[in-house]
């Protein structure tokens, strides 16, 4: 079993995006682009200038990870800036996420729903067959640098189980506080996407440490 290592530009040089951007189309499988509004969550990161940026020399698929309330206002300008992969948070949003979901898949952009740990994953299972991938927080959503919380495991499984049981297709991604020390317990647990800021870009050997956690 292995999973897609999708390195988060959150923890990433941006001096010098273009090595890391290089690092990214060399060595891993997707960019993760974390999208934060200092509203949904307690911190703000980036925004169109820097997907664009990343989308023109990018030769691996961009997976935009929206943590900003409202997220429909602004779905069709990130399909457009290049997103080929779109999620945005359960609770982020008042408004029907399957009508969301469906705004996404109607860019040809695969969708996502993303919820933090305090919420039961059970929440994500009316939307599963409207969802290309689930994503799991393993951290509080806002910061990098964030310890792995260990249920995410049986987060994971429970997910797991229910896609198999229905005969889905759906991916699971798991995001914070992934490195090779609980990747290959991820993916045992049915975790097919993996999220990894500090654990690449602070690694003394990145290419390596991508290596080490796909499995
Ligand atoms: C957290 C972000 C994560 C984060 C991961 O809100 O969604 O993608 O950048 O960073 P690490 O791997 O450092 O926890
Ligand atoms: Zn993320």
């Amino acid at each position: 079993m292995s999973a897609l290592i999708a390195p988060s530009l959150l923890a990433a040089d941006f001096l010098h995006l273009e090595k890391d951007v290089r690092l990214i189309n060399e060595h891993a499988d997707l960019f993760h682009l974390d999208v934060m509004d200092g509203r949904f969550v307690p911190n703000i990161s980036f925004g169109f200038p820097i997907v664009d940026a990343v989308h023109s020399m990018a030769t691996k698929p961009l997976d935009v990870h929206l943590m900003i309330r409202h997220p429909q206002t602004y779905i069709e300008r990130f399909c457009k800036a290049g997103a080929s992969m779109l999620s945005f948070h359960l609770d982020a949003t008042r408004d029907d996420p399957e009508s969301i979901l469906g705004i996404i898949m109607d860019q040809g952009v695969k969708p996502g729903l993303a919820i933090n740990p305090n919420i039961p994953v059970e929440k994500l299972f009316p939307y599963l067959d409207l969802c290309d991938f689930v994503l799991i927080m393993s951290v509080f959503a806002g910061f990098g640098g964030q310890a792995f919380m260990e249920e995410t495991y049986g987060r994971v499984e429970r997910m797991k189980a229910e896609i198999v049981s229905r005969g889905l297709s759906t991916h699971i991604e798991v995001d914070g506080g992934v490195s090779p020390r609980n990747a290959s317990r991820l993916i045992s647990a049915g975790a097919d996407i993996l999220v990894a800021g500090s654990s690449v870009f602070r690694a003394d050997d990145p290419a390596a440490a991508i290596a080490a956690m796909r499995g």
